[in-house]
């Protein structure tokens, strides 16, 4: 046993375009390639080093470590043997709101482990590993934008980072917590697929996916929007129209927030709604109108907990 630690961080990313269904459960490969931007705001630094067993720590709290130990069983399978690990993270994504904190922090894990074992290995790779922990992981390794091409098979499924942009976009993340029962990602996806509509929203998914790598690169902010908005609130509906016990992410706050996104876009902003697998709106808007965004938010809806996010960076190495 050594004294060495590693420490990675990794920021969150919000997809929009959303992965929301899996082809293959044991490589987890999407049924359709997504897009996310990487968050400046939230991220996990994640700090491994060697120990008696497997545990974890989670801002000074110890967790059930029965998910990271099954992920780190996996990459001593996949890539080389290690002893027990600790790994201690600090995790400013808000728990409650939404955010994928499991994308920040399988990456964060992932390329901790790798550098603290020295293997060689690229940030693709490690996009390929972390995929196993979580699909959004997947593009939290790369800065701005990134994509995960969905693949056929292990090496095809990978992510990568879109050309550097600085087109000047910000995301207003409404933290709504609500009573809803928490359906996991992986649970909401196997009833999504059930839906009518699923092979359709597939289909779409793929033209939306191409249309918004155009609209990127030619920083047309509001293309991106409508298409953002238009994907996730297709994913939502195939919650709602599941045939395998269909539900909802959705409460009063988000219909209620919903609609002032379309009241605000009828003054004249530039405002769009992307929702993931929780009851929380993230508002796509420019970074000259975000801080509009979120005082007419906040006078409208006085309990709601407000942040502004910009784009981030890939994933830094402290050691
Ligand atoms: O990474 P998972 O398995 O928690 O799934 C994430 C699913 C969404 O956040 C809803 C969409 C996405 O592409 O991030």
């Amino acid at each position: 046993m050594t004294d060495k630690t590693t420490t990675a961080k990794a920021h969150t990313n919000i997809a929009f375009i959303k992965y929301w269904g899996k082809k293959d459960k044991t490589l987890n490969l999407p049924t359709t390639s997504s897009l996310s931007l990487t968050l400046n705001e939230f991220y996990t630094e994640t700090m491994v080093t060697a120990g008696t067993e497997d545990t974890l720590l989670i801002n000074n709290m110890m967790q059930d470590p029965t998910r990271i130990h099954n992920f780190l069983d996996f990459l001593r399978e996949e890539i080389e043997d290690f002893g027990p690990l600790t790994v201690v993270s600090k995790n400013t994504v808000p728990t409650a709101a939404g955010l994928a904190s499991s994308a920040s922090s399988f990456a964060a894990l992932t390329a901790a482990v790798a550098r603290h074992q020295n293997w060689d290995l690229s940030l693709t790779d490690l996009s390929r590993l972390a995929r196993r922990g979580s699909g959004s992981a997947t593009r939290s390794f790369f800065p701005g934008f990134a994509v995960w091409h969905e693949g056929t098979d292990n090496q095809s499924s990978f992510a990568e980072a879109l050309p550097a942009t600085d087109l000047p976009i910000a995301l207003v993340v409404c933290e709504i917590t609500g009573t809803v029962k928490k359906v996991s990602s992986s649970d909401g996806m196997m009833r999504a697929m059930t839906s009518p509509k699923y092979s359709e929203w597939v289909e779409k998914s793929h033209a939306q996916f191409t249309a918004m790598q155009e609209a990127i690169a030619n920083q047309n902010l509001q293309k991106i929007g409508e298409l953002a908005e238009e994907n996730a609130l297709a994913m939502h509906e195939l919650n709602i129209t599941a045939t395998d016990r269909r539900f909802t992410y959705f409460n009063q706050m988000t219909l209620d927030v919903l609609a002032f996104v379309k009241e605000l876009r009828s003054e004249g902003f530039l405002a769009y709604a992307t929702i993931d697998a929780g009851p929380n709106v993230k508002i796509i808007t420019s970074q000259d109108q975000a801080e509009t965004i979120k005082d007419k938010l906040q006078e409208k809806f006085r309990k709601l907990c407000l942040q502004i996010a910009t784009p981030g960076p890939g994933i830094s190495f402290e050691d």
